[in-house]
């Protein structure tokens, strides 16, 4: 039987280990409460494990409708306030299933967006090129967006100065070591045009980026409040590469 083609996007849930690790704890506390209260339903010697098992449930219930709803409105809120023209170069850094390069290309309708990763499984379900390629060919943006199979600890396959925005989303925080973290984070930067903007969103470390962008010399440096959308909850980084505007940013950061 032929599967007919899909209508809507489908961007995956993020960091599926950790969402199966809290549900199984939940699981897990719950029958403890039951064993302790003999198997009588709620007592005294069973609600500490019945709460703790309470808070690994919601854990897991925050990160799967953060993944889902959460952060595709935090992007769609985050790029239009960047005042695109529409004819800008765009990068998305670890696209995965391609959320934030597809929303890209909906605002540069005569512009183009690159997007590289290495589409690691454990930091996305169903993570692949080919899931990418779908979901750019269901929102009609396919034309304007090319994949790249590029890893983040390694230079990035694109010119000086190339980018009018670079866009990372919940992907520096997966390179573990601190010094490849940086030197990503100095990649990033340099395939920036002069006066181009650079967005991160993460759930984590985001004030080692905010250092180490002012490190860089880069304008405008700031690190919002948590975005609570998102679970952990988000901090979006933003900054702009010294030298003539490239694009304009209006509105709360
Ligand atoms: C949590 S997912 C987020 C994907 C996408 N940015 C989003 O917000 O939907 C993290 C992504 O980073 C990618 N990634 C992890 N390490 C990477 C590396 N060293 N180079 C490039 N991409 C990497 C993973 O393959 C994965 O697609």
């Amino acid at each position: 039987m032929v599967t007919p083609p899909r209508a809507r996007p489908s961007y995956g849930i993020d960091q599926p280990n950790l969402v199966v690790g809290l549900g199984a704890a939940a699981f897990i506390l719950v029958m403890f409460g039951v064993f302790l209260a003999g198997g009588t339903g709620a007592t005294a010697s069973g609600f500490g494990p019945y709460v703790a098992g309470l808070v690994c449930l919601l854990g897991s219930l925050a990160m799967i409708v953060g993944s889902l709803r959460g952060k595709p409105r935090l992007w769609r809120q985050v790029l239009d306030r960047q005042e695109l023209r529409g004819d800008e170069t765009a990068l998305d850094a670890g696209t995965g299933r391609g959320l934030v390069a597809v929303e890209l290309a909906r605002r540069l309708p005569d512009g183009h967006v690159d997007a590289v990763d290495i589409w690691r499984g454990r930091d996305q379900t169903g993570n692949s090129r080919e899931a990418a390629q779908l979901n750019l060919e269901v929102t009609g943006t396919a034309e304007r967006v090319a994949l790249h199979r590029a890893d983040l600890r390694e230079p990035l396959p694109f010119p000086d100065g190339h980018f009018d925005l670079v866009a990372v989303s919940l992907t520096l925080r997966s390179l573990p070591l601190r010094g490849e973290r940086d030197e990503a984070t100095r990649e990033l930067t340099r395939v920036l045009k002069p006066g181009g903007r650079l967005i991160v969103v993460d759930t984590a470390r985001t004030a080692e980026y905010e250092s180490v962008l002012r490190a860089l010399d880069l304008d405008d440096v700031v690190r919002s409040g948590p975005w609570l959308s998102i679970y952990p909850p988000a901090r979006v980084v933003t900054a702009r590469k010294p030298g003539r505007t490239s694009t304009r940013t209006s509105g709360k950061r």
